[in-house]
């Protein structure tokens, strides 16, 4: 069954791993799809694949508030109207100790990771009224429940989220918009495989090693896995979902 049939999402990260998982995970489920990222020629590697009758690029930084209404507006001109934003883009930062974690590197990893994902939902906000409702998903983290050293920024901005998630989901539920956030584990995509070189430059194998020993499933999630998750809480089966914390992280958060 189609669940999403008919209806229009925004996706932002598009042309990384899971952002990519989710574009085809919502394409297959019936919805128009604007992707959206940084990253233009990432996002025209999508070309492959895409139906061009349900599919809309647009390269934009999160970050910037002009972006964020320009990628807005060009789903209300293609399509009509927004019913779905999957607020996805992220960075990781550096793997440092906070008394060497440079300044600037945490202001990035706050300003795409928290600031482009409340301007998502600032933006959106006003359009999914017009259609008398809509699903946010923000892609936060077990990053966003659990601490861990050396990578403070990208853990205080994955926390950040799940506040902003609780709080925009009861200012929207009277408006019919819900609002959830994902956590997925180490995930197979570019952004682990940066971290575990990070952690350990000479050996990346052990820094997957050291990953996969706190996850009790023993391996990392699929973008696939993460994506069905998204596909749940964008979709109607959802309906009385709001202002949640779901993993999908192989029992990871459960130690
Ligand atoms: N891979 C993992 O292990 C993992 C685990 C938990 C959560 N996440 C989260 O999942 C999301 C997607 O990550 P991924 O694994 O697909 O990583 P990725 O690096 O493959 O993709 C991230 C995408 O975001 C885009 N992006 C970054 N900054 C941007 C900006 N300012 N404006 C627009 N686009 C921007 C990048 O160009 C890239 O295409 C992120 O929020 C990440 O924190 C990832």
């Amino acid at each position: 069954m189609q669940h999403l049939k008919g209806r229009v999402a925004i996706i932002t990260g598009a042309a990384g791993g899971i952002g990519t998982a989710a574009a085809k995970r919502f394409l297959a489920d019936g919805a128009k799809v604007v992707l959206v990222d940084r990253d233009e020629q990432g996002l025209q590697k999508l070309v492959r694949w895409r139906d061009p009758r349900r599919v809309e690029l647009c390269a934009a930084d999160v970050t910037q508030a002009a972006d964020t209404k320009r990628y807005i507006a060009a789903a209300v001109k293609r399509f009509g109207g927004v019913d779905i934003l999957l607020a996805n883009a992220g960075i990781e930062g550096e793997v440092a100790k906070i008394t060497a974690y440079p300044e600037e590197v945490f202001d990035r990893v706050m300003a795409v990771n928290v600031r482009g994902v409340w301007l998502g939902l600032k933006h959106v906000i006003p359009a999914m009224k017009k259609r008398g409702g809509g699903s946010i998903v923000i892609t936060a983290s077990t990053a966003g429940i659990k601490g861990a050293p050396n990578m403070s920024a990208y853990i205080t901005s994955k926390h950040a989220v799940v506040g902003m998630m609780r709080s925009i989901a009861l200012e929207c539920a009277p408006l019919g918009i819900r609002v959830n956030s994902v956590h997925p584990c180490p995930t197979e995509t570019g952004m682990i495989h940066r971290i575990e070189k990070a952690f350990f430059p000479r050996d990346p194998k052990k820094g997957r090693e050291r990953m996969l020993a706190t996850t009790p499933s023993h391996r990392y999630a699929t973008a696939e896995e993460v994506a069905a998750m998204m596909a749940f809480l964008a979709g109607d089966e959802a309906s009385f979902c709001t202002g949640g914390v779901y993993t999908v992280d192989g029992g990871r958060s459960a130690t």
